[in-house]
């Protein structure tokens, strides 16, 4: 073997082995779909947090938790995963503070991130107000008591409102029919829901030509990872091996080292 080969290949194994993004790892190492806690129907943009990073969309990381409920950080906040729906891309939450008791033991709004999420429809933003010196009845409902902090009481208000004269006001969502006590709880306790905003189009072109959706760092956009080359597309060439006419770009690394080589 001409030396000068030796000394590309070799020096090409280097730089593929430090790439901490071999983008034949894609397909490889991600899964199809997946299940978390106890819930199961999880696949992208959805990654465990145990998985790499380019298994999921940033956003999207599942704590599992044995045989317990999957959370998810939504602008940090900790969610319980009741439940989801895949096709519908529908994600059903609880706040983690709120399991216990619909009155929240953290006095902070329920902030979605909306670049990720949506509402889907049913939902009112509603206010808990606490530690009020002046009175709301017959404004929403309460005063109703609050298990948490000896029996403070709390007045529920559809809408979104300062707590004036009183202590602390903290914005969740709420239904947006039968608003009373048990409708609410419902909301809070048992979940509402979350319509989740990437992943769809690419992702059934992806699986459709044999791929399964990743996110690439590089472009910081879903791509398909596809089992043969070129591993990262945004279809895959499938069974069709006659499309099969690229080989992978060579690591934009690359380029420095053969060109000293050449000369
Ligand atoms: C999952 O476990 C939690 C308890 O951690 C429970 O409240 C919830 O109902 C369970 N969900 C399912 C779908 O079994
Ligand atoms: C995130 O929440 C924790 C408490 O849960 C708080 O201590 C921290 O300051 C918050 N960080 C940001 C960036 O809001
Ligand atoms: C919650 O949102 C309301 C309305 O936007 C705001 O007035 C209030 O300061 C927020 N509360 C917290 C704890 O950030
Ligand atoms: C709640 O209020 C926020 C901030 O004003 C708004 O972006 C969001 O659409 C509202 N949500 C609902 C369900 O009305
Ligand atoms: C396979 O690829 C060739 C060339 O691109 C194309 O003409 C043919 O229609 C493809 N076949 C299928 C089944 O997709």
């Amino acid at each position: 073997m001409n030396p000068k080969h030796f000394i590309i290949i070799f020096l090409t194994l280097i730089v593929l082995g430090e790439s901490s993004t071999n983008p034949e790892e894609f397909y490889k190492t991600c899964t199809d779909s997946f299940t978390c806690g106890n819930i199961s129907g999880f696949r992208f943009p959805f990654r465990r947090e145990t998985d790499p990073a380019y298994c999921g969309y940033p956003g999207f990381e599942l704590n599992c938790d044995e045989k317990n409920a999957p959370t998810i950080n939504i602008k940090n906040m900790t969610y319980h995963v009741k439940s989801i729906d895949p096709t519908a891309q529908i994600l059903k939450i609880v706040r983690e503070d709120m399991i216990e008791s619909m009155c929240p033991q953290d006095r902070v709004n329920t902030t979605m991130d909306y670049t990720l999420f949506d509402y889907t429809s049913g939902y009112i933003n509603t206010t808990l107000l606490f530690g009020c010196s002046v009175s709301f009845n017959g404004m929403g409902i309460g005063p109703t008591s609050c298990d948490n902090n000896g029996g403070s009481t709390v007045f529920f208000m559809p809408g979104i409102h300062v707590p004036e004269g009183c202590e602390s006001g903290v914005v969740v969502p709420g239904p947006d029919r039968f608003f009373d006590l048990s409708e609410l709880g419902r909301v809070l306790q048992d979940g509402f829901e979350v319509k989740w905003k990437v992943g769809d189009a690419v992702c059934t072109g992806c699986s459709q030509s044999g791929g399964r959706c990743v996110y690439d760092d590089d472009t910081r956009l879903t791509a398909c990872g596809c089992p043969d080359p070129p591993f990262l597309a945004d279809r895959c060439a499938g069974v069709n091996k006659t499309r099969v006419e690229s080989s992978p770009k060579p690591s934009k690394e690359l380029f420095p080292i053969l060109f000293l080589i050449k000369n």
